[in-house]
């Protein structure tokens, strides 16, 4: 069975003073913790066994917030991520607790929406063997890791926050990987900002010819909420849903458990 981590760690020093005390990742977006969003992500996508992975400060918050997972029928357990040496450091941490297992990586700071995105992730979850990234089009790719595309819109390269224009495609944060994530995460040598980046090891299994791209069209919403105006924005996006539509969103709280 596939399993999920969820990194909610980092020093979220964009937002001070919001997150001086506190992870960006408990802060609301509307009307609920912000980690809700990814978990209820994993948890529609049929995904029953989660590690989340935080600062050491905040470690007991979140166990506090989310307990063992038992209340939705899923088992969640908990490490902590001493620095923020990078998002592909969360297969080191993970790696006696994936035991073997294929896995799904989500930021904790993350937000999908869109028709279809459960029958999406259910599927692509279920494929235990594959590795996929999801793309969304962005107007601002130098921000993110950015997919370099063929005329048949496959893969071929990635770049970590581009300086000059390759695609407007950017890689989203959350991936999905076969159980060889950590023995390839032990091959990476920290970037120049000091990271195990994800964007390297999605190269490997680029160069592997392992990599699945799911194109997150025109029909899907992905925001990170890691800058104040995000946090507002996102807020906003669940707020409007919620009533005018009235569809609830990553509504851990009322979930039947099936
Ligand atoms: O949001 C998607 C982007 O996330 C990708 O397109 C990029 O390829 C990927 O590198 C990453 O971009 P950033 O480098 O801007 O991510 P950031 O450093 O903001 O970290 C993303 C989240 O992960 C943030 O909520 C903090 C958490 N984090 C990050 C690192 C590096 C950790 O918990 N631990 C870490 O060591």
């Amino acid at each position: 069975m596939r399993k999920g981590i969820i990194l909610a760690g980092g020093e979220g020093t964009r937002l001070y003073p919001l997150t001086k005390s506190t992870s960006k990742q408990l802060l609301p977006i509307y009307n609920k913790p912000m980690i809700y969003y990814p978990l209820s992500l994993l948890i529609d996508g049929g995904i029953k066994d989660i590690l989340i992975i935080t600062t050491p400060r905040d470690n007991l918050q979140f166990r506090k917030l989310l307990g063992d997972g038992s209340q939705w029928g899923i088992s969640i357990s908990y490490e902590e991520q001493e620095k923020p040496n990078g998002i592909a450091q969360s297969f080191l941490i993970a790696e006696k607790w994936l035991d073997n297992s294929s896995s799904v990586l989500i930021l904790g700071d993350n937000f999908f929406f869109g028709h279809g995105l459960i029958d999406l992730t259910k599927k692509t979850f279920s494929n235990e063997d594959s590795a996929t990234i999801f793309l969304h089009e962005v107007i601002d790719p130098e921000r993110y890791g950015v997919a370099k595309l063929d005329t048949k819109d496959n893969i071929i390269d990635i770049v970590e926050k581009p300086t000059s224009h390759i695609s407007n495609w950017a890689v989203t944060g959350m991936y999905c990987y076969d159980k060889n994530a950590p023995i390839y995460t032990k091959n990476l040598k920290p970037s120049e900002r000091g990271e195990l980046e994800i964007t390297d090891l999605n190269k490997i299994y680029l160069a592997e010819q392992k990599l699945n791209t799911e194109f997150l069209g025109q029909g899907f919403a992905w925001l990170d909420m890691g800058t104040h105006e995000s946090l507002i924005e996102t807020a906003n996006f669940v707020k409007i849903i919620e009533r005018r539509q009235g569809i609830k969103i990553a509504d851990l709280d009322n979930l039947r458990l099936s």
